[in-house]
């Protein structure tokens, strides 16, 4: 099962340091989702695909190596999340680093990332001959992601949509700092903000209000944010590893007052997206019709609300008039 280097030191075989993964494993995750993690950690520390390793069956780990992956099975015994562990994980196909400041972009995300590219595509392509194209395309289309964290939705924007001038802000310093060395990882530009989303439109308080004053009265063409949305009382719904590891500053807010992060920036877009400019939200899945009343009440038309994959009511689409 092991060998002895020649400092005696322990060598293990990969498909013997899967088992051990199994052994340790399984009941906490499952058979699957402990095989993925072991993968993961193999494609993400030894460069190596799963397929080459499955034909290489007598594949030596190093001692470094070897001391590697029982420290990540410790981490997952502990039940960290892998993301956290590796310090990266992979959204809309582009690699992003994370660590315990930000939250772990999710397939939900996506899903919101994906309609907005859709949506810009569409009106793109339906759009000829009319002059809706030209104005479009030879425009540089602004875009703000409010709470941005580790940058997901800014970043694959700005990397799908490269003539988008994209602007992201979050309140806290160190998601931040994630963010910006992820946009540099992925080649785009974006210039983030520190800012409170619940104060964005007061200058003194909020570096973005003197930016968006330079520029032209209603600056952005698309306002998107996943913020904080999980009341409290939903706590005991959730998985022990997202609340013992990740950001409560990104998931929760008071059970009186869900939609406050809404509120405030539904009332932000009104005053700062140019006209037929769209606003999107991640919101929760329990809120959804809330969310339609509340957009239509601001004065949105349009007003748009999306399933997930699982069927959940998951993000919602208002047009400024
Ligand atoms: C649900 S996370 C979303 C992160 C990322 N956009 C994503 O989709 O994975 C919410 C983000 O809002 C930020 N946030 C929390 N309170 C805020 C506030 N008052 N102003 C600005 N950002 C805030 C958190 O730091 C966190 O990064």
């Amino acid at each position: 099962m092991y060998s002895l280097d020649a400092k005696n030191t322990l060598r293990l075989k990969a498909k013997d340091l899967k088992n051990i993964f199994h052994d340790q494993l399984d009941a906490l995750y499952g058979k699957e989702e402990v095989s993925s993690f072991f993968y993961l950690s193999i494609e993400h520390h030894l460069k190596i695909a799963r397929i080459q390793l499955l034909l290489e069956p007598e594949f030596t780990l190093t001692k470094n190596e070897t001391d590697v992956f029982f420290s990540i099975l410790e981490d997952l015994k502990q039940q960290k999340p892998i993301q956290y562990i590796l310090g990266e994980t992979e959204f809309y196909g582009l690699t992003f680093k994370v660590n315990e400041n930000v939250l772990i972009p999710r397939p939900e995300t996506e899903e919101l990332v994906d309609w907005i590219l859709k949506s810009y595509e569409y009106r793109v392509m339906s759009s000829e001959p009319s002059n809706l194209k030209s104005s479009i395309v030879n425009r540089q289309l602004k875009i703000l992601d409010i709470g941005t964290g580790s940058g997901c939705i800014a970043i694959t924007l700005a990397k799908h949509l490269p003539e988008a001038k994209v602007f992201a802000v979050d309140i806290s310093e160190s998601a931040l700092k994630i963010a910006q060395e992820n946009a540099e990882a992925n080649n785009v530009n974006i210039q983030f903000i520190k800012s409170d989303a619940l104060n964005l439109e007061d200058e003194d308080f909020c570096p973005i209000a003197k930016d968006i004053s330079q520029i032209q009265e209603g600056l952005f063409d698309i306002i998107v944010s996943n913020p904080p949305y999980v009341r409290k009382l939903e706590k005991q719904e959730m998985k022990l590893n997202v609340l013992d590891n990740e950001p409560h500053l990104a998931l929760f807010v008071e059970n009186e007052n869900p939609l406050v992060f809404y509120n405030a920036i539904s009332d932000f877009a009104v005053n700062n997206l140019r006209e037929s400019g769209a606003l999107y939200f991640e919101i929760n899945q329990y809120l959804g019709n809330e969310m339609k009343d509340l957009l239509t009440h601001k004065g949105f038309e349009n007003v748009e609300l999306r399933k997930d994959l699982s069927g959940n009511d998951r993000m919602v689409k208002g047009i400024k008039k």
